[in-house]
């Protein structure tokens, strides 16, 4: 039998403060109630679900890299900060090309014009923004639907990926 697919699940900095942090801004859930929800899911959908957190760049960067060796199908990953910031980050997840989503829990493009800029959006599968947790759920379903293959997703076949 084939092993369940498997998806990581990255944080960047300060959202081991999710919770407590700004929640007028990034709302009450901690990164713990966030994490187990996304394990639910996984599970429910028979995924394997792995969540890592750092505020460090070169330990996400580190993380990515060993992406492939881990047989990992999938990233999810919340940059926060290194979004605005990390070319390290974004040459990682070029480098090992395991397709991912980004998301964010508040609406970058409605905050500081530092906020508009990601150095990763390009190279997502899709972008997420401005939905709170819920967020990190639609984007792990994204990545679920698409490993399950675009030809049996009830929503259709995906449009073309560009170039
Ligand atoms: C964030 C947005 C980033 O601009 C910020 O630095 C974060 C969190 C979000 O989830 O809304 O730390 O990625």
């Amino acid at each position: 039998m084939q092993m369940a697919r498997l998806i990581w699940v990255i944080h960047g900095p300060n959202l081991n403060l999710l919770g407590t942090r700004e929640p007028a801004v990034y709302g009450n859930a901690s990164l713990a109630r966030i994490d187990g929800d996304l394990a639910k899911v996984a599970k429910a959908h028979g995924m394997r679900l792995d969540s890592f957190q750092s505020n460090h760049e070169g330990a996400l960067v580190d993380r990515v890299q060993s992406a492939p060796g881990s047989g990992v199908d999938f990233i999810v990953i919340n940059p926060a900060a290194y979004t605005h910031t990390s070319v390290a980050l974004r040459d990682a997840l070029a480098a090992v090309a395991v397709p991912f989503i980004e998301v964010h829990l508040s609406n970058i493009h409605r905050r500081e014009a530092f906020r508009h800029h990601s150095y990763l959006s390009d190279l997502a599968t899709g972008v997420i923004a401005g939905l709170g947790p819920i967020g990190y759920r639609l984007a792990l379903l994204a990545a679920i639907d698409s490993l399950r293959g675009a030809d049996a997703s009830p929503s259709g076949p995906r449009p073309p990926k560009k170039g």
